[in-house]
């Protein structure tokens, strides 16, 4: 790839699966000593502003990373060339994205799990009106999904 990579994760509310998402993503990337810029945003503006909900805070302390310093914002025209790889957590995100893509767009757009073998296709189940195991699965998910595509990316 020339340059240096660029990867913003989308989810509907920017506080919950994309803000944990660009977590384990920063976590694998230095891991591995991949040099690349992350952020995170969602389709829609309602929290822009506010830190991640509560329980992706909880969800990804237990895991060692700190997002509490992560505040919500809603994805723009402009994030379609500035990003090399833009990653939707479902298939809704998927959907607005490709409605929402400028013609002069030339970041990638894909679903995360597409990058996890055996799991292509697969939507980020949203735990916004679930409980603490939601989160859980949430962040093992994200991280599969992160993982594959650091090491995509440290290849390519
Ligand atoms: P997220 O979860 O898309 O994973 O951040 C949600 C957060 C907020 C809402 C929906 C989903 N909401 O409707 O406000």
């Amino acid at each position: 790839m020339a340059g240096k990579p660029a990867v913003l994760f989308v989810c509907l509310g920017n506080i919950c699966r994309s803000p944990l998402a660009e977590a384990a993503f920063k976590a694998e990337a230095a891991r591995i000593g991949l040099d690349v810029d992350v952020d995170s945003a969602g389709i829609g503006g309602w929290h822009a502003g506010e830190p991640p909900d509560l329980r992706a805070r909880t969800v990804a302390k237990r895991h060692g990373a700190d997002i509490n310093a992560y505040r919500a914002r809603k994805i723009t025209a402009q994030d379609f060339r500035r990003y090399s790889h833009i990653v939707g957590l479902d298939h809704e995100n998927l959907a607005a994205l490709k409605a929402m893509r400028p013609a002069d767009a030339t970041a990638e757009l894909s679903l995360l799990l597409d990058h996890v073998e055996g799991r292509r296709g697969e939507a980020v189940a949203d735990p916004y009106y679930g409980d603490e195991e939601d989160f859980e699965t949430t962040w093992a998910d994200v991280t599969h999904g992160a993982q594959a595509l650091a090491r995509r990316l440290v290849n390519s």
